[in-house]
């Protein structure tokens, strides 16, 4: 079976101005030498995202433009919206959906967020669908349900062979931003939940290919020992993602998991 390639994303969210953008970019693009390791992308907010994606490509890096968030529609009468013929436009390659930040800040209902999988997998872009519980629900025994749940629902009507261009990012919605981790054997837990919820929407074969990452305050001194778990591929990171070093790290911890089996 061939091996998950580790996968990292840099979620920016609303953060950063044009300059810290564009300097932020190229200081990841001169320090990430391991694509063959991983593959990386950033996701800055929409202004910048020409000017990111012209900083990686100046430098011929492998670090993937993507974009925090679209409007499914193609276009037309949706004032402030932003189209996934847009994105493209500027050279985004990945998109994020279901960020909970969109799901519980912004208000994004399962009907939508599963609208935008299928619009971007149709655009013949790659998503990374977020997932993750609420620590009420956790508190309640429910964090399987909620997970599967929305698994479920934002993949609804996607192909088999649109997967391949999918990743599933688990992101306990407690520990995004609070500095609180999940602990490797409870993100291995859920990832596994996961991934057996792809075998039984899907197949072995796909529920084995489809990189899963972890998202909520990981960081270089934790990165590791996240990532070194069977079902963890990589992982999604806010704020660790908005220091070159700090990034540069945890992408480097993502490269040392490279090889192991899938
Ligand atoms: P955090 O954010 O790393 O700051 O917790 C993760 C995310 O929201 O993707």
């Amino acid at each position: 079976m061939a091996a998950r390639k580790p996968y990292v994303g840099g979620n920016w969210k609303m953060n950063l101005n044009g300059r810290e953008a564009k300097e932020l970019a190229t200081a990841l693009a001169d320090g990430f030498t391991l694509g063959d390791q991983a593959e990386a992308a950033v996701f800055p907010a929409f202004p910048y995202l020409e000017k990111v994606g012209q900083a990686l490509a100046a430098k011929s890096s492998s670090i993937k433009l993507g974009a925090q968030d679209f409007y499914h529609q193609p276009n037309g009468a949706y004032t402030g919206e932003v189209s996934l013929a847009m994105l493209k436009d500027v050279g985004a390659s990945v998109v994020l959906v279901g960020h909970s930040e969109r799901r519980h800040v912004i208000g994004e209902p399962d009907t939508l967020i599963n609208d935008k999988v299928l619009a971007a997998l149709e655009t013949g872009l790659e998503v990374i669908l977020c997932i993750g519980e609420k620590i009420d629900q956790r508190e309640a025994d429910k964090t399987d349900h909620i997970n599967t749940g929305q698994l479920g629902y934002g993949l609804a009507g996607v192909s088999e062979a649109q997967m391949a261009r999918v990743t599933i990012a688990y992101e306990p919605v407690w520990a995004i931003g609070t500095g609180k981790t999940a602990t490797p054997q409870d993100a291995q837990d859920t990832h596994k939940v996961v991934r057996q919820a792809l075998s039984f929407l899907y197949n072995d074969d796909i529920a084995n290919a489809v990189r899963l990452q972890y998202g909520g305050s990981c960081k270089p001194s934790n990165a590791a020992d996240l990532f070194a778990q069977p079902d963890i591929d990589g992982g999604l990171i806010g704020g660790a993602s908005l220091k070159a070093d700090d990034f540069l790290a945890i992408l480097q911890a993502a490269a040392d998991k490279a090889g192991v089996p899938a």
